[in-house]
Order: C-alpha cells, then sequence, then structure tokens
C-alpha cells in the first residue's frame, strides 16, 4: 500500500498505472474508517485494478466548528484497516493541498430541490462543502470509478447531478448501507455516542424499517407522527426531520402513490450526535 499526501505525488503514480491500462476506483472518506467504508474498499477493488482510498476531514462542510473539531481522527489505525483489505493507495492530504488559497471562500452550488430540502436546511453550506471538495479529488485522482455510501442519499443524488452536469468521465457507484446487528446504520459518529445514545440510536432503522408495514393502513401524515411519538418518548433524542421523498428528485412526497421509487430520510440528534439514516420504499 502507498501513501501520498502532496497531490502531485498521487498524480504521477496514477498517471503511469493509467499508463499500463489499470482501472483506478476512488473511495473519498474523512476516516474513521468501519467495515462500511471498508466495503466500498471492496468494491473499488472488486470492479478496478487499483483502489486508491482519501482521508480528509473537509473543513468546508461543517457548519458547525464544534462537529468539525469533535469529528474522529485516528488515520494509523484508518491505515492498518486499509493495509488489511488490500487497500492499493491512501491519499492523506493536509487543508493547504486541497484549499491552497484558504477555506473561506468555498463556491456555492444550486441544484434546485437537490440542494435545498432536508440537510441542506439543517447544515446550511454543508453540500457547498461537499461539492467543492469531491469536485477537487475528481479532478485529481480521476478515477474511472467513485464508490459512496447510500447512506448520505442526499450527497449521492448531488454528486451524482455534479458528475452528470460537468461531464466528468467518473462512474458513481452507489453502495448499499452496512448497519450493526440491531440495525444501526455504521458511521463514523456512532463512536462519540454515550451507552445511553448507543441504546436510543437503534430507534432510526427501527422506525425506517417499520415503514413498509405502516404505509399498508396509514397516511404520509400519519407515520409521520407516528415516528414523532416514537422520539418524543426518548428525553435524549430529538427527532430532526422524517421526510418521504421522490428518490429520484428528492420532491417531497405527500401519498404513497407519489413516486414509483421513494426514499424515507430520518434525521436525529441523539445527544449531541446528529445522526441519519434511510431506506429505499417501492410503490
Ligand atoms: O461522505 C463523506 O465522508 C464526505 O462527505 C466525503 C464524500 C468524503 C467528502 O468529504
Amino acid at each position: 500500500m502507498v501513501i501520498f499526501s502532496e497531490p502531485k505525488g498521487l498524480r504521477d503514480y496514477l498517471l503511469a498505472q493509467r499508463k499500463e491500462g489499470k482501472r483506478i476506483g476512488f473511495v473519498p472518506t474523512m476516516g474513521a474508517l468501519h467495515n462500511g467504508h471498508l466495503s466500498l474498499v471492496g468494491k473499488a477493488k472488486s470492479s478496478c485494478d487499483i483502489a486508491v482510498v482519501s482521508i480528509f476531514v473537509n473543513p468546508t462542510q461543517f457548519n458547525d466548528s464544534s462537529d468539525l473539531e469533535k469529528y474522529p481522527r485516528h488515520v494509523e489505525a484508518d491505515c492498518d484497516l486499509l493495509k488489511s483489505v488490500d487497500c492499493d493507495v491512501v491519499f492523506l492530504p493536509k487543508v493547504e493541498h486541497i484549499y491552497p488559497e484558504g477555506t473561506k471562500d468555498t463556491r456555492t452550488y444550486d441544484y434546485g430541490l437537490l440542494t435545498s430540502v432536508m440537510e441542506a436546511e439543517s447544515r446550511q453550506g454543508h453540500f457547498d462543502g461537499v461539492i467543492t471538495v469531491v469536485r477537487k479529488f475528481l479532478q485529481m485522482v480521476a478515477p474511472d470509478a467513485a464508490f459512496f455510501g447510500q447512506k448520505d442519499f442526499q450527497q449521492l443524488a448531488i454528486i451524482r447531478h455534479m458528475v452528470r452536469s460537468e461531464g466528468i468521465p467518473t462512474t458513481i457507484v452507489s453502495c448499499e448501507i452496512i448497519r450493526e446487528k440491531d440495525g444501526l446504520a455504521m458511521s463514523s459518529r456512532n463512536e462519540r455516542l454515550s451507552d445511553e445514545g448507543r441504546r436510543i440510536s437503534k430507534l432510526l432503522s427501527k422506525c425506517l424499517f417499520k415503514v413498509d408495514e405502516l404505509r399498508l393502513t396509514k397516511s404520509i401524515e400519519e407515520v409521520q407522527k407516528w415516528i414523532e411519538d416514537q422520539f418524543d418518548s426518548e428525553p435524549l433524542a430529538k427527532l430532526e426531520y422524517f421526510c418521504v421523498s421522490d428518490a429520484q428528485t428528492l420532491e417531497p412526497c405527500s401519498s404513497w402513490r407519489d413516486a414509483f421509487e421513494m426514499v424515507c430520510c430520518i434525521a436525529v440528534f441523539v445527544g449531541e450526535v446528529r445522526l441519519i439514516d434511510n431506506q429505499i420504499i417501492k410503490a
């Protein structure tokens, strides 16, 4: 496994690999790796010749400076894990490599509903930072395919849109959510949960898994109310949103027949830790 922190070193190395006809698969991460990330590396390894993983806690996508500060960081353990799954290349840039002109003036992006609903409403400027950094990485790595977890459903929809609208020749691959045994979607943030928080956090997936059954007898509004009630009885948890949207456009649905493929998305504060999850349902 080779490790680069300078974009130039990475670019030269990958250029040589590409000249040999190797296909490059890319997994962007912010570190604190778990099995969800490792499964993305597995997907990259199985469909490409070289798996490149970046570890970079991107400051421009945090709208809350204490969230940025508290974001877990353990690069050495991450590199050990990546080695154990035969990752080929790790890219560990510093902030000045990615933002040579500073992080203050991030460009803003307007992709209509995609960049205005759900996470965009709750986390002002978050997607501007995500789009900015993913564009830079796609330029530096120039991968044939890039792998993203479906847990960040809106992020995935936005990145697909960005790649399509800018004509970036990378295939965006969506990978299923990897869950703990009790259903909690794996996330680097989970390690910040207290024991009590960890117990409560399984309520997110429990609610999502129940939707398919509830929708046979309840309207979307009634299911929303049912989910609010589940969280109301947990003082440590604060439901930020639960919404049902068209999975392609993210347009909010008001009936279960509004779209062929819908996505139920949920965001909850458990103590200070903000968790998100989602589940696709078909009409
Ligand atoms: O999903 C993430 O971990 C981040 O948003 C990403 C895609 C690595 C960009 O910083």
